[in-house]
């Protein structure tokens, strides 16, 4: 597998990377969950800018700075609620990875860490979404050798056995 991919059980906000990818709604106004926890780390600046950009639609990405986050820059992304399956779910998690990282090239971020978007309040299937992130950023990062360093950063043991399991699956 791809030695510029890394997994750990830890805190997003806590990440020394160049962007933090958060798992946001399509209002951009916060919530729970990494939202929270990254407007709570980021300060109100953070949702200041929010309130400008006006929304995202799902599958979208928009960029930000990172205010006191360790992280540079955030890049909020919505993904998918899941709804069984049959309503372009998985699809449109796949766009919030690539569109992630086309927008950190656009940008020259080459460091970035990624929750598992949907897999909390969404509701997405832990195992699939893995499926799907470690699938989509290991064929950007196949085609793209600026992005030096991606981390999906796993908040429970349950994450990181399905990250650590898509990892190790044989090319
Ligand atoms: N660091 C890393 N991962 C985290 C953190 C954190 N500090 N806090 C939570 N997570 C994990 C959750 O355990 C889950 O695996 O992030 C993943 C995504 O869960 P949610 O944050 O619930 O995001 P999501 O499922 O995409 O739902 C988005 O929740 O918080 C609201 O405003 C947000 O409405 C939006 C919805």
């Amino acid at each position: 597998m791809n030695e510029r991919i890394a997994i750990l059980i830890g805190d997003i906000t806590r990440q020394h990377v160049d962007a933090i990818v958060n798992a946001a709604n399509s209002s951009l106004l916060g919530g729970g969950g990494v939202d929270g926890a990254i407007h709570r780390a980021a300060g109100p600046e953070l949702l200041e800018e929010c309130r400008r950009i006006g929304g995202c639609p799902t599958g979208e990405t928009r960029l930000t700075r990172g205010y006191r986050l360790p992280a540079t820059w955030v890049i909020h992304t919505v993904g998918p609620v899941w709804r069984g399956g049959q309503h372009g779910e998985d699809e449109l998690l796949a766009s919030c990875y690539r569109n992630s990282l086309a927008l950190a090239v656009q940008h020259g971020i080459r460091t970035i860490a990624f929750p598992a978007i949907s897999t909390g309040v969404y509701g997405f299937p832990m195992a699939p979404a893995a499926h799907i992130a470690v699938r989509e950023v290991n064929d950007f990062l196949e085609h793209d050798p600026s992005i030096e360093r991606v981390v999906f950063v796993c908040y429970s043991q349950e994450a990181y056995k399905a990250y650590e399991a898509e990892l190790n699956k044989p090319e």
